[in-house]
């Protein structure tokens, strides 16, 4: 009796250490505001992944640097201090080349262009490409497209000629910068307010989310609208961390990452126009609009650089990028009866 009640006492122990189980901690951490596409989409994250792991994940994010700033998030996530990032995809420089196509200046029409090449065969195959340094993507998410920024008036690519330009951690931005005569300088994000404040740079470029969120507008006299490039984000994990969760946890966080990245996805389609006139609204820079020409202009004098990385990229990848340009058959039918 004594041995039964021994047994069942363990049995009892070990059922409720299993209940009571600490929840897997998931830090989630990024550079930018909460209001943007990536800051929503990660908070999106939060709440789909409690609600689908009740009591046994718990996630926590950082936004706008808190925790890890560029450059320490990646290292932060190898160590294992972090489980999820989301750099901007010029950030991965040294973990892969491949990813630099997202950089190549006028070498995507639009976001939809964009949005069509990462969900090919080939965009999809990026999400692997870094697995032997110990990165998992787990999808790509949006911001929007790129505008140039100055306190000069930047309507010509030679306006731009000995400027000092903010760019990200990107050789291939440094290259699209130097193309036009501009003097480049790699600064973390979270440092870019006071380097265009102080004057430390001249100008910058990013998606009008992230102009309107960290107001950079306030520091900067004017806003070409170029939409040169694109600034989306891959999410990371660490590849050791995630495989080795159990399946059904790996499963719900797959489905609540997929959905959360769904979610920040629509609000960067729908809501990047609504940046933009917000910082119009502002009235504190003022947004100069290119002719046909003008964008000419600048696609001529920064399109040199496709070839300078083209050995490192791929060429197969540069043209399916191309091709993402355009419009799928069905979608250009239902254009043309629209007309
Ligand atoms: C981000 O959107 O995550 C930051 C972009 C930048 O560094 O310009």
């Amino acid at each position: 009796m004594k041995i039964i009640n021994f047994v069942l006492g363990i049995l009892l122990l070990s059922f409720s250490a299993m209940t009571m189980a600490d929840p897997v901690i998931i830090k989630y951490s990024h550079v930018v505001a909460e209001n943007t596409p990536k800051g929503q989409a990660a908070l999106k994250f939060k709440e789909l992944a409690e609600k689908y792991l009740p009591g046994k994940v718990k996630v926590e994010v950082f936004p706008n640097s808190q925790l890890f700033g560029d450059g320490k998030e990646m290292e932060a996530l190898l160590l294992g201090d972090v489980q999820i990032v989301a750099p901007s995809l010029a950030k991965f420089g040294k973990y892969t080349t491949k990813l630099q196509i997202f950089d190549l200046p006028f070498l995507f029409d639009d976001i939809h262009a964009v949005d069509r090449f990462q969900n090919s065969a080939k965009g999809q195959e990026l999400l692997a490409s870094m697995e032997g340094k110990g990165l998992v993507g787990l999808g790509f998410l949006h911001n929007g497209m790129k505008q140039l920024s100055a306190n000069v008036p930047l309507r010509t690519p030679a306006d731009a000629k000995g400027l000092k330009f903010r760019i990200q951690s990107s050789d291939v931005l440094e290259a699209q910068f130097k193309a036009v005569g501009g003097n480049p300088q790699k600064i973390a994000f979270a440092e870019v307010y006071q380097a265009l404040q102080s004057g430390v740079v001249d100008g910058t470029e990013n998606p009008w989310s992230n102009t309107y969120t960290k107001k950079f507008y306030e520091v900067q006299k004017y806003i070409t609208e170029s939409d040169h490039g694109v600034l989306d984000y891959m999410v990371v994990t660490n590849e050791k961390w995630w495989k080795g969760l159990p399946a059904d946890i790996r499963k719900a966080l797959g489905k609540a990452m997929s959905e959360s990245i769904a979610f920040g996805n629509k609000i960067a389609l729908t809501e990047d126009q609504d940046y933009r006139t917000k910082v119009i609204e502002a009235k504190k820079a003022e947004v100069i609009k290119l002719t046909k020409a003008e964008k000419a202009e600048w696609r001529n004098a920064m399109k040199p650089v496709w070839a300078q990385f083209e050995p490192e990229i791929g060429k197969d990848l540069i043209d399916a990028a191309i091709q993402a340009n355009e419009l799928p058959v069905a979608a250009k039918k239902a254009k043309s009866k629209k007309k």
